[in-house]
């Protein structure tokens, strides 16, 4: 029977957390405050958005809005985070991905300044990450560190597998396991014999975006499995990259889905947004 990461409680505590910190703050008369730019329609982004403007009331945090329609021009859109560049008032900047087609992501992102760039997305933040300076890291990785060391896993001197080699988690996701002094192996698509190299790790850490592709069969008796991935299933219900049913048995630990790391990716960015303010 493996140890289940409850990321809901964990996320919950770092939430607490933060609560406090920010009331202890606003006493003092500091206060904090996320500007959440949302541009179009789309539904998921509209339910994340969402989230992360509850998550900021519940933790004392200022949430500013803004819901731009989808035909935006991409300088509109660097106008407005050039205006909360320079509001003294706004500690970081969300833009929610994916943005509509026409818009250069890439373009909008280094236009945030590195100091409110709570994502941890900004190419001065990921350089930071990589050479071990204090800087914002994105948050879904910090999460998953969160998830482990709150949990009693020992990171140091383990063989640490990441599946995927995403910008926002598996290349973050590497540099922070290398922080923590795991030996790290990055596996992606063009990976010879990934069964081979997933059945190392002590920690697998799972970020590919296919549903149930990860069975017992990639997996080490014993390792600790880390599910990032989310895919609603036809019947409704949602599942994760980890085939759950089939790996559960022979994990030590294991995240679930929903309920895992999912929490948690909100949890950091507030804490992110925390840490622009309580320099
Ligand atoms: N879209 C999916 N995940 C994220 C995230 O972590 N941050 C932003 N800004 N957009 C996203």
């Amino acid at each position: 029977m493996a140890q289940i990461i409850d990321g809901k409680a964990i996320s919950q505590a770092v939430k607490d957390e933060i609560k406090a910190r920010t009331a202890e703050l606003s006493a003092k008369g500091i206060s904090a405050c996320l500007a959440v730019i949302l541009v179009g329609e789309d539904p998921a982004s509209q339910v994340y958005v969402k989230n992360k403007k509850k998550a900021c009331e519940y933790c004392g945090i200022k949430s500013l809005s803004y819901e731009l329609p989808a035909d935006t021009t991409e300088e509109k859109l660097l106008e407005l985070i050039e205006e909360l560049n320079a509001r003294e008032d706004v500690n970081g900047i969300l833009v929610q991905l994916p943005l509509p087609a026409g818009i250069d992501e890439d373009r909008v992102l280094d236009a945030i300044s590195p100091d409110k760039d709570v994502d941890g997305f900004h190419p001065v933040n990921v350089g930071k990450l990589s050479i071990g300076k204090k800087g914002f890291v994105s948050c879904t990785p910090a999460g998953v560190i969160q998830l482990l060391k709150r949990s009693g896993i020992e990171i140091s001197g383990k063989e640490c597998v990441v599946v995927g080699r995403s910008n926002i988690v598996g290349k973050p996701m590497s540099m922070l396991l290398l922080k923590e002094n795991g030996t790290v192996t990055v596996c992606h698509s063009r990976t010879k014999n990934l069964k081979e190299v997933t059945k190392r790790a002590d920690i697998l850490v799972v970020a590919i975006g296919k549903p149930k592709f990860i069975d017992a069969s990639y997996v080490r008796e014993g390792a600790v499995v880390i599910d990032v991935g989310i895919h609603r299933q036809e019947d409704g219900k949602l599942c994760g990259d980890v085939d759950y049913a089939s790996v559960e048995p022979i994990a030590s630990a294991i995240t679930p889905v929903p309920g895992g790391v999912g929490p948690m990716t909100i949890a950091m960015l507030m804490y992110n947004l925390l840490a622009s303010v309580d320099a």
